[in-house]
């Protein structure tokens, strides 16, 4: 596989959409030790640290229609909660659509973002960010009472690198399972390990604040929720509060 590491970067993902346009093979990889402007979900920020964080953004060109994309973020998540469990026997789980979490508190979050045409895509951009060594008073005051990190939650500091590597292997195999045999055996790991499915929530989108039961995934990756009037919606985009 292809690597571009950077000590400091403003954020891997930018690096990566530079490097996608410029030719990039499928697999590479930019992973950086700091970020100075990480970029969150929803034009928001996010915040990495040296030596205490994973920041990676990885390169694909899956021969998809636009509109399947989403499910590379869904597979991604399967992927990095494997791989935690594999490496720190940790049990984490997601929240819609792509957060993960241990006991209620933000352990990774995962960006995607691709190149394309109306009918093409050119490459597809998933950017990972992970709290790996930080210690409680390390978190920015805004993202304290809702962040974690893998030391504070197994009492002892992790390794960063075998856990890339970790999960690089696990997309991999489940990249190729989702390739050869489609999206719903990804489906269904995916909702075997999220907290958002079976349960009543509130999803805020830029429009409304649906209250409801939320009954899966579909093919796309939309969270399917069933309001008080017996409505389902297809939710696309939205803050979920379980
Ligand atoms: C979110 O939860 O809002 C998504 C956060 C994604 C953060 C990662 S860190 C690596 C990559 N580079 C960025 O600037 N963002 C993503």
């Amino acid at each position: 596989h292809e690597q571009t590491y950077y000590e400091a970067v403003s954020s891997t993902q930018s690096v990566a959409h530079r490097l996608a346009q410029e030719g990039a093979v499928e697999g590479h990889l930019v992973v950086a030790n700091e970020q100075t402007a990480g970029k969150g979900r929803l034009g928001r920020k996010w915040y990495s640290r040296a030596g205490s964080t994973i920041s990676m953004s990885l390169i694909l060109r899956p021969e998809l229609p636009p509109q399947r994309t989403p499910q590379l973020t869904l597979l991604a998540a399967v992927a990095v909660v494997r791989a935690i469990k594999q490496e720190t026997g940790i049990d984490c789980s997601i929240k819609w659509p792509n957060d993960i979490l241990i006991n209620g508190k933000k352990l990774v979050g995962i960006l995607t973002e691709m190149q394309s045409e109306p009918d093409v895509v050119h490459s597809v951009i998933i950017g990972i960010g992970i709290n790996v060594n930080q210690t409680p008073d390390e978190f920015a005051d805004e993202i304290e009472t809702v962040a974690t990190s893998l030391a504070i939650e197994k009492g002892a500091s992790i390794k960063r690198a075998p856990l890339i590597a970790a999960i690089l292997n696990q997309f991999e195999v489940l990249y190729e399972l989702y390739i050869s045999s489609g999206f719903s055996a990804i489906r269904s790991l995916w909702e075997a390990h999220s907290i958002s499915i079976g349960t009543h929530l509130y999803a805020r989108t830029t429009k409304e604040v649906i209250y409801g039961y939320a009954q899966g995934i579909t093919d796309e990756g939309a969270l399917l929720l069933k309001d008080e009037a017996g409505k389902t919606h297809q939710i696309y985009s939205a803050d979920i509060e379980i």
